[in-house]
């Protein structure tokens, strides 16, 4: 299993410490929560910050945009060369055409989906990506607690996905307990914020995190 990591959940203004001290043999991905205040309430950071994260990191961006007009919004993280970009389902109708405008730009393509919105209403739209993202909190902030009905929901996911190399990732309350039951399921990559900046020890909380899933 891969750990991408919730720069949400660190000091912003450390960023340029954290993230070069940041064990790539630990973490697999930078995960990067974009929030317009809109989508979500939150205000968080958008290209220009994550540009600069791109500078201090080595480690491929997996970037999650939790924005209203993805189709204005996304093309702006092309030049940024992200392993992933990530849109959310809820945010648009035309998310086939999404897809096809950022694999023109050799970027693969994700979907999330909040926790209220079911796997069923996306099926259509499994075919064409190569991540899908299922919440495992409402967004906005991390440190929340994990949903009751995600490890079902992870199980429905895993079965729509049989046969096919998309990518199943979680994000949201995943922490030592739960990590073991998500990758029983079958989950390939897991988001991970408090757990593994909650201490300022980020590379030894990765490791016990992997450990946990060998
Ligand atoms: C929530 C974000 C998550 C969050 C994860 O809106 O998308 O990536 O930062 O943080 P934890 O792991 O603490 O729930
Ligand atoms: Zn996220």
């Amino acid at each position: 299993m891969k750990l991408s990591a919730s720069i949400l959940a660190t000091q912003i203004t450390g960023l340029s410490k954290t993230l070069p001290e940041l064990d790539k043999d630990q973490i697999d991905y930078v995960h990067i929560d974009v929030m317009d205040g809109n989508f979500v309430p939150q205000i968080s950071f958008g290209e220009a910050v994550t540009k600069e994260i791109g500078n201090f990191t080595s480690i491929p961006l997996d970037v999650h945009l939790m924005v209203k007009n993805p189709e204005s919004e996304v093309p702006k993280y092309y030049s940024l060369k992200p392993e992933f970009i990530t849109f959310h389902a809820e945010t648009t109708n035309f998310g086939i055409r999404l897809v096809d405008e950022i694999h023109s730009n050799n970027i693969k393509a994700g979907v999330a989906i909040n926790p209220g919105t079911s796997i069923e209403s996306i099926s259509n739209l499994l075919p064409y990506i190569d991540l899908l993202l299922i919440m495992t909190v409402d967004p906005g902030f991390y440190g929340q607690k994990f949903v009751k009905h995600g490890l079902e929901k992870i199980k429905k996911a895993k079965e729509l996905l049989k046969g096919s190399n998309t990518l199943l990732e979680v994000d949201g309350g995943v922490n030592a307990e739960n990590i073991v039951f998500l990758h029983k399921a079958g989950v390939n990559i897991c988001v991970a914020g408090s757990s593994i900046f909650g201490n300022g020890m980020p590379n030894k909380n990765a490791s016990v995190l992997k450990q946990l899933t060998k």
